[in-house]
């Protein structure tokens, strides 16, 4: 963080909002120091030589007449080495660190860089003395962990000769990477991080469409509503429907090279355990530790408020650093609803014009400038790479009512909606995604990448099974009407077969080992497997076999059991399941040939 000087002087405190005097000479959002303890702050309004500031930390015992330093630079982070498997809080301060300087308790004041600045760095070039270097072009690697390699980026806007790269050695981040000199003679020295303010997006060079799909391993995501790589997602669900378990999910499994999970005034607790699960976690796609591309940022309900504010750009910051390094990024928050109420008790605090429900009149401009960080692009750089960010929000809506200002302003911009059902959830349907409320506005962008690479016929099973999904829901409706046994046979096989939808694929135990991941292909078998069996079923009573004996067959159980076969023996495994489905004859169901 830049030097500081003194210049104003506190005159009212209001929670996490100082408004302070003297303050000429200051810009809007630069950072300002508050009080003796030097507190970190944001100014957010100047008139005159008033300046109003946020104030990341707890402001309990600063007095007015305090002084306010000034650092002339905005609130920033710092992009390096060191990010990964880093727990930040919400203005980047490693959590361990601080913990390490101050104990439990959280000193105020503490000034702590984002990055370990002693840290030694194993870096080898990959340009060489006089190359013409560009904004985004990558000047070497360093091995970050097993899995993730920092690539060392040059910071957008710079352009020039290189005049000096350092030779492949061990250094920290603060040694001089690079010399570039400028069309215009001026010579910029690099470092091994650079500085950016968390309010900036970080640019690109363009817009890509979004047609390959974020790999989640959750059935009820990539086979019903997937979301792509770069696309934005919200998961809304009331008080314990399953938000945390499924962002948890999501970051554990997502096929993105790199996740960034942002636990945003969330409970302690909820946090705890993903500090004391993530380590524990497998990688499914590199088997290394899951940490070795995980970042975590954590500003749960105890810390300042003003934080959680912060909290959401410092992590979309970090996403689009990752990004600019050519890798696809995944990015969660739990909860947006705890962000926006930051933003309104501020506001609050402002005393300015509230709207809907007391959130301020720029709410939906926040969450869209949000989410529009979301995206697959091509990098800057003379060699521009393909990446992206993933975004996916949760959100707390109070009473799970869904018409409540964050669902709907949310709801506006995101294209995938994942909506939690609380009926589901106290039937212990997990996830509790309503499967008929939920939608993607990406499938027919991705349509073509499932028939690639997965099955031409995936589209069609999946379309077949939504078809029996919603004809089960109207015949539900009936059924609560008149009972069950008014349906006709051919609809009892329809209300048996989404019946196998719903429990032995849409449910999936987040917390069973095997099914706690399901790949595309293991997806699609299960799917195929069900909806063969639907076929044979619809057959056999044609011939005159009976429902409820057709539903009673061995290879039902089997079919329940399908979840919790392996990976490698799952093909194997469902193929036999499926020549054992196309083998059922009528006369194992009582019925002579030929009737
Ligand atoms: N996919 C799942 N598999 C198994 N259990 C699940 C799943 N999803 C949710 N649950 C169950 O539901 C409980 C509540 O889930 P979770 O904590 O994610 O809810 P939440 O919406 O985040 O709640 P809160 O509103 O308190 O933050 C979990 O502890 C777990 O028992
Ligand atoms: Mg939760």
């Amino acid at each position: 963080m830049a030097s500081s000087e003194q210049i104003g002087i506190i005159d009212r405190i209001a929670g996490p909002v100082v408004q302070a005097s003297n303050m000429l000479g200051s810009k809007l959002y630069d950072v300002a120091r508050i009080g003796e303890e030097k507190l970190v702050g944001e100014i957010i309004r100047l008139t005159g030589d008033i300046a109003t500031v946020q104030v990341y930390e707890s402001t309990e015992g600063l007095t007015p007449g305090e002084p306010v330093y000034l650092t002339h630079s905005p609130l920033s982070v710092e992009l390096g080495p060191g990010l990964i498997r880093q727990i930040f809080d919400g203005i980047q301060r490693p959590l361990p660190v601080i913990r390490e300087k101050s104990g439990d308790f959280i000193a105020r004041g503490i000034e702590i860089p984002g990055l370990d600045h002693k840290k030694i760095w194993d870096f080898e070039p990959s340009v060489k003395v006089g190359d013409k270097i560009t904004g985004g072009d990558i000047l070497g690697e360093i091995p970050e962990t097993p899995t993730v390699d920092f690539k060392l980026i040059v910071p957008p806007n710079i352009k020039g000769k290189l005049e000096f790269i350092a030779k492949r050695g061990d250094y920290t981040i603060d040694d001089t990477s690079a010399t570039i000199v400028t069309p215009s003679g001026d010579k910029v020295d690099l470092k091994f991080y650079q500085e950016w303010p968390v309010r900036q997006p970080r640019p690109f060079h363009l817009r890509l469409p979004p047609s390959v799909p974020l790999i989640t391993g959750q059935r009820i995501f990539d086979t019903f509503a997937p979301i792509a790589k770069g696309g934005t997602g919200a998961i809304p669900g009331g008080f314990g429907t399953g938000k945390t378990v499924s962002q948890h999910q999501l970051a554990k499994w997502s096929d993105a090279k790199i996740v960034v999970y942002v636990g945003c005034g969330e409970r302690g607790n909820e946090m705890t355990d993903v500090l004391r699960e993530f380590p524990k976690l497998v990688d499914p796609y590199t088997g290394g530790p899951l940490m070795d591309r995980t970042v975590l940022i954590a500003n749960t309900s105890n810390m300042p408020v003003a934080a959680r504010e912060a909290s959401v750009y410092t992590g979309i910051t970090l996403a689009e650093f990752f990004r600019d390094m050519g890798y696809d990024v995944a990015m969660m928050a739990d909860s947006t609803s705890r962000w926006a109420e930051a933003m309104r008790e501020i506001s609050g605090r402002l005393e300015e014009m509230p709207g809907e429900e007391s959130f301020p009149a720029y709410l939906a401009s926040r969450i869209a400038q949000y989410y529009e960080r979301a995206g697959r692009v091509m990098t800057l750089g003379s060699i521009p790479r393909e990446s992206s960010i993933t975004v996916v929000g949760a959100i707390s809506p109070p009473g799970g009512d869904f018409s409540e200002p964050v669902t709907q302003n949310t709801l506006r911009i995101v294209k995938v909606f994942w909506a939690l059902s609380k009926d589901l959830a106290s039937r212990r349907h997990f996830p509790a995604i309503d499967y008929l409320l939920s939608y993607t506005l990406y499938w027919s962008a991705l349509e073509d990448h499932y028939i690639e690479n997965v099955n031409s016929e995936f589209p069609k099973l999946r379309s077949e099974a939504l078809a029996l999904l919603q004809k089960d829901k109207e015949l539900q409706d009936i059924v609560a009407l008149v009972g069950p046994d008014a349906l006709p046979p051919s609809e009892k096989i329809i209300l048996e077969t989404a019946r196998m939808i719903k429990e032995d694929f849409l449910q999936q135990n987040a917390f069973h080992e095997i099914d706690s991941f399901c790949s595309l292909e293991k997806q699609y078998l299960m799917l195929k497997t069900i909806l063969r069996f639907y076929e044979k079923a619809s057959d056999l009573y044609r011939k005159g076999a009976i429902v409820t004996d057709i539903f009673s067959h061995d290879a039902v159980v089997k079919i329940a059991r399908m979840k919790y076969v392996d990976r490698n023996e799952i093909e194997t495994s469902l193929n036999e399941l499926m020549k054992e489905i196309d083998g059922l004859t009528p006369q194992q169901f009582g019925i002579e040939e030929d009737k």
